[in-house]
């Protein structure tokens, strides 16, 4: 008997003894930087000469390594593996495979503060933001190895006398798993065992800027007795490795965890039907979102300015749960911004993340850094700068955590994601505007709603149409099996991650019917 499904704790960092021990985690991995890593395909290693240079966000000269590329011979040669693997593995028993994510979890978390010393330098995430990754990358491989032997359990249906008639689900085929830089543990491990616990065989494309602790997933689970083939690491360009996975007609199906952008492109591709192709492929597509927090002239403004800061500004407002929009009642409005910005100013201080006083990390990369500043440089004529607005790209990419107020719900801040440490503010007459103004975005990820008054609470139930709705707290950490996650609308296709229905999406339902 499996014991219930626990979330784990986060790490308490004012202890002193875990402390010290994400120091000496951190001073590891300093010692292993810049090595080089291969590819995983049928358990085999293939180094290529073309690599990609992962470097630290925070200390862009500091390479964390260089990991092999996929090219299109190699991720041919992937698939056909995995597309082999799939007629032996789809039989294999759901405890067996339970059993090996059970195994993996336990050996993330002897090591925790290992990984977590990883997604610091890697992703460039502050101690405690890392601390969570780790949590829920182990979350996940509990929670979808129970989730699993629960539906090996059988669906019942009915039987006439004469029959005996059975319903239960089956794997699907051969997945590609693209995820994203920002959870680069969390749901590139989540996407991948869902996959592969479901009984499907995987080829696993990590994002480019955070491919190392995929890499070090891989080794997790060969250690806890992944047979060769069943999980193929194939990091490469999404342009040439991701398109030709998701064109492939030998693909079942499309697990996407990223933009807006690349998921419909993805969800275009993946409709068309290719030569040869005997499916239509099943695509879980989870993008962006514009998330945003209503605060109600009956409210805990002190309660609304701490969620808001938080939501907003922490791991550098890279989450695609993060706080861009505060949509505050007129009666609350003044007080309410000049909260945020003075708890902004005093808490959110921000550097290089191995050191544990920054709350705020960098942002990932060149790209990511530019895109934001153009962000800031629209709001500036959208809204009024009330804090930050500036970047420094001397040493990482770093950018002051940047406070709008009074900008028109139309405009291009508020309608478009950022991705970064910037939240705009504007003004409603009553809660119902309020509630419309959360809505008029193409998105409809996470929100939460600040007010002591139940009947706007449960107006929001029907109302505010997000998949993951929040009261009287922010709208970032959703925990695994507690707030299971996915968004409506432009978020994408609402798969819920780390909810009870998850895995169904990669598995179909077949009835066989013996008469008697
Ligand atoms: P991205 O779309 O740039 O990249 C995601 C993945 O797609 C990467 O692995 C990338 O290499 C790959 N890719 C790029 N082009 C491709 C192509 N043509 N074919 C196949 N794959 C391709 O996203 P990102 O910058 O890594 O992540 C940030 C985005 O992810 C934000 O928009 C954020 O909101 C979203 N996100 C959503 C959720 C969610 O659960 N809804 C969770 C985390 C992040
Ligand atoms: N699961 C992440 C959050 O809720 C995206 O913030």
């Amino acid at each position: 008997m499996v014991v219930p499904y626990k979330h784990e704790p986060f790490t308490d960092f004012s202890v002193e003894e875990n402390r010290k021990a994400i120091e000496e985690a951190i001073a590891k991995v300093e010692s292993d930087l810049g090595k080089e890593y291969p590819l995983i395909i049928g358990g085999e290693r293939i180094m290529t000469d073309d690599k990609i240079e992962v470097v630290n966000p925070a200390n862009r000269k500091e390479v964390i390594g260089y990991v092999s590329k996929t090219n299109r011979d190699l991720a041919e040669k992937a698939h056909k593996i995995a597309d082999e693997t799939f007629e032996w593995w789809r039989k294999s028993d759901a405890s067996l495979r339970a059993d090996i994510l059970f195994r993996a979890a336990a050996i993330v978390r002897r090591r925790k503060h290992e990984f977590t010393a990883h997604l610091i330098k890697e992703g460039g995430k502050p101690w405690k933001e890392a601390d969570a990754d780790t949590a829920e990358a182990i979350d996940f491989m509990e929670y979808y190895a129970r989730q699993m032997l629960r539906i090996d359990e059988g669906v019942e249906v009915n039987s006439r006398p004469i029959e005996n008639n059975r319903f239960h689900y089956i794997p699907l085929g051969v997945g590609v798993v693209i995820s994203p830089w920002n959870f680069l543990f969390a749901i590139m491990c989540g996407t991948t065992v869902a996959s592969m616990v479901s009984g499907n065989t995987v080829l696993l494309k990590p994002a480019s800027a955070t491919p190392i602790i995929a890499y070090k997933m891989m080794e997790v689970l060969e250690e806890a007795g992944l047979p060769a083939g069943v999980i193929n690491y194939v990091p490469g360009s999404g342009k040439e490795v991701g398109d030709y996975l998701v064109d492939h007609p030998r693909t079942r199906f499309v697990s996407f965890t990223g933009s807006r952008e690349v998921g419909t492109r993805i969800f275009e591709r993946a409709a068309k039907v290719q030569d040869g192709q005997k499916w239509l492929k099943r695509t879980i597509i989870e993008m962006g979102g514009k998330d945003t927090i209503v605060v109600d002239n009956e409210s805990d403004l002190e309660l609304a300015a701490d969620a808001i800061t938080y939501s907003a500004f922490g791991f550098s407002g890279q989450k695609c749960s993060a706080c861009s929009r505060v949509v505050a009642h007129e009666d609350v409005y003044d007080e309410l911004l000049e909260r945020v910005v003075e708890k902004t100013k005093k808490e959110v201080k921000y550097g290089d993340p191995t050191d544990n006083s920054f709350y705020m990390g960098p942002v990932i990369d060149q790209g990511a850094y530019d895109k934001i500043l153009g962000y800031i440089s629209t709001g500036k004529e959208e809204g009024r700068l009330m804090h930050g607005g500036k970047g420094d790209n001397s040493k990482g990419w770093f950018i002051e955590p940047t406070i709008f107020a009074d900008v028109d719900p139309e405009a291009t801040i508020m309608q478009e994601e950022i991705f970064g440490p910037v939240v705009a503010f504007t003004k409603a007459n009553s809660f119902e505007e309020a509630i419309d103004i959360a809505n008029n975005t193409d998105y409809g990820l996470t929100g939460a709603v600040i007010t002591n008054n139940r009947q706007h609470l449960e107006q929001a139930r029907q109302d505010f149409h997000v998949g993951n709705l929040y009261f009287n707290r922010g709208c970032t950490a959703a925990i695994v099996g507690y707030h299971p996650f996915g968004g409506f609308n432009m978020s994408g296709t609402d798969s819920k991650a780390g909810g009870p229905d998850y895995l169904l999406h990669h598995m179909q339902p077949k009835t066989t019917s013996e008469m008697l």
